[in-house]
């Protein structure tokens, strides 16, 4: 039997959990080399990346990775802007049915956003990696998931049923750090 499908998260946040400023733009303040470097190894090991259609990723290897699109603009899937990618509308088709379109059954997912992207599949991570810039504040902003800011997104991830791993700091003048969220089953604590 094929291994199922492993769905990751990947995202920066400022202190107040947004992943883009008032104007819906990601600041400067968010952008970290040491983070875009992990970003980039995560989505290295991925067999499809998905996102909304407000987000991308700008790697060495974008244009060889296969990705789904989230837009409304479809009624349920459609083949995307470029050969590796498909329009995807949740209203109208699975997720496995768009993976399908890839051809895409097992590996690894990577979720790279925006806000509704994260939302969407809160129920089925098997890890999500949250960097935080501290002392960054983008008050108005695009928050991480829907329930932010009225919950911290730590409070989210907790409420869906993820503990957090250890700390690792990737830029200490800028103190930021990433932890990687998984299932409470996995980590073998409560
Ligand atoms: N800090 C980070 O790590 C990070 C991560 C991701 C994004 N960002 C930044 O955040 C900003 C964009 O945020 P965003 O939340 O607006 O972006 P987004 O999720 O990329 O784009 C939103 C669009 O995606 C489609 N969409 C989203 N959810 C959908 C659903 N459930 N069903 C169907 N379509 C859906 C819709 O497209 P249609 O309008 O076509 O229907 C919607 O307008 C950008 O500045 C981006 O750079 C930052």
């Amino acid at each position: 039997m094929a291994a199922p499908l492993r769905i990751e998260g990947y995202v920066i946040v400022s202190e107040d959990g947004m992943i883009a400023d008032a104007t819906g733009v990601m600041p400067p303040s968010l952008v970290v080399p040491a983070d875009q470097a992990f970003f980039e190894r995560g989505l290295d090991r991925a067999d499809v990346v998905v996102h909304g259609r407000h987000s991308q990723e700008s790697h060495t290897n974008s244009a060889r990775r296969k990705r789904i699109i989230l837009t409304r603009s479809v009624s349920a899937l459609k083949e995307g802007p470029a050969p590796l990618s498909v329009y995807w509308n949740p209203a109208g088709a699975s997720f496995e049915q768009a993976l399908a379109m890839l051809g895409v059954s097992s590996g690894l997912a990577g979720i790279i956003g925006g806000t509704e992207v994260f939302g969407l599949f809160l129920p089925r991570y098997a890890a999500f990696h949250l960097t935080r810039a501290a002392g960054v504040r983008l008050p108005g902003g695009r928050p991480v998931f829907p329930q932010v800011p009225a919950c911290t997104p730590d409070e989210v991830l907790l409420g869906h049923g993820l503990r957090p791993g250890p700390a690792q700091r990737l830029d200490a003048a800028r103190d930021v750090s990433v932890v990687t969220w998984e299932p409470m089953a996995r980590t073998g604590v409560g």
